[in-house]
């Protein structure tokens, strides 16, 4: 019995982040302009206020300007379109980004579809999302696209391979199935009324899990040689570690399945970094196609 190799996310968002920030000031020198990012936040959920200073501390480091909004929980729906319509029209501005979930009083898809598709650098308004099903240029949601660029240095060409992913969120499942059809992938999306899920995970060379539930994806879920791509981030009680501690986990159960797995990538340390990385690349991309210059292969 052989550990599976670790893709490390954390070196691989390292070095995309370094590359991101030569482009950034290659951009400034030759054209005397930085790109900017627009994170939108409303209240103060913890999970979302973490992400959003990663976001924040990550774009300065590579010479990104952020240029954020943070409203109240009680902010209504029309003020944050008003400030929706700002960011669109604030030429300073190359990338949106609100951060989900929003407050239940606020209809997220009206929000998102207010975004201009140029500076969607989720990808989440509906018209990248066509794009990205019909092949056209258009921005990818950051988490598959990280996942992407993980499996393609792991793996190279995944022409035929047999592609499992376990969750159909708009931001991660669907994305992901699009993204590994164009690979030509054979790619099934599983979900919580797939039949035998265990079976359906164990036909797959390449299994994404994305549920949100913690360790739910088992050892014997896993064909022997899999690359195992763990999206999930939960945090779940570590008594072991003293009263009131957690710990982080994913949605596979990582310390059986790397005894089965070719590859595997660690929660935390490998799909949370890359999504970062790629929300700057993104917005280095949205920026280089506002100034009508081609985006550097990075
Ligand atoms: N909340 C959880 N994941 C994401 C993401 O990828 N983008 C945004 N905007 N919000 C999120």
């Amino acid at each position: 019995m052989t550990d599976a190799a670790l893709i490390d996310g954390k070196a691989r968002a390292a070095e995309l982040r370094a590359r991101v920030g030569a482009a950034v000031a290659d951009l400034e020198e030759r054209h005397g302009t930085v790109p900017g990012l627009a994170v939108v936040q409303l209240g103060d959920d913890p999970a979302s206020s973490v992400y959003v200073n990663s976001k924040n501390r990550l774009a300065a480091e590579c010479g990104i300007r952020s240029l954020g909004f943070h409203g109240s929980g009680d902010t209504g729906e029309a003020e944050l379109l008003a400030e929706i319509d700002r960011l669109n029209g604030d030429d300073d501005v190359d990338g949106i980004l609100v951060q989900l979930p929003l407050p239940d009083h606020i209809d997220a898809g009206r929000v998102l579809e207010r975004i201009d598709p140029v500076k969607d650098v989720d990808g989440f308004h509906p018209v990248n999302v066509g794009l990205l099903v019909t092949g056209g240029e258009a921005p990818v949601p950051c988490t598959p696209l990280g996942c992407l660029l993980m499996l393609r240095e792991q793996l190279g060409d995944m022409s035929g391979k047999t592609a499992v992913i376990v969750g159909r969120s708009n931001i991660v499942g669907k994305p992901m199935a699009a993204l590994l059809t164009r690979e030509h992938c054979t790619v099934t999306v599983a979900h919580s009324r797939t039949r035998d899920l265990p079976a359906v995970c164990r036909g797959a060379d390449i299994l994404v899990a994305a549920v949100g539930r913690p360790e739910m994806i088992r050892g014997d879920w896993i064909g022997p040689g899999a690359t195992v791509i763990d999206v999930g981030i939960n945090r779940i009680a570590a008594p072991e570690r003293g009263p009131d501690r957690t710990r982080l986990v994913g949605d596979v159960a990582f310390d059986e399945a790397r005894t089965v797995a070719g590859a595997i990538t660690p929660v935390p340390g490998g799909v949370g970094p890359m999504t970062i990385a790629c929300l700057l690349r993104n917005t280095l991309e949205a920026a280089c196609r506002r100034r009508g210059r081609s985006m550097p292969e990075l």
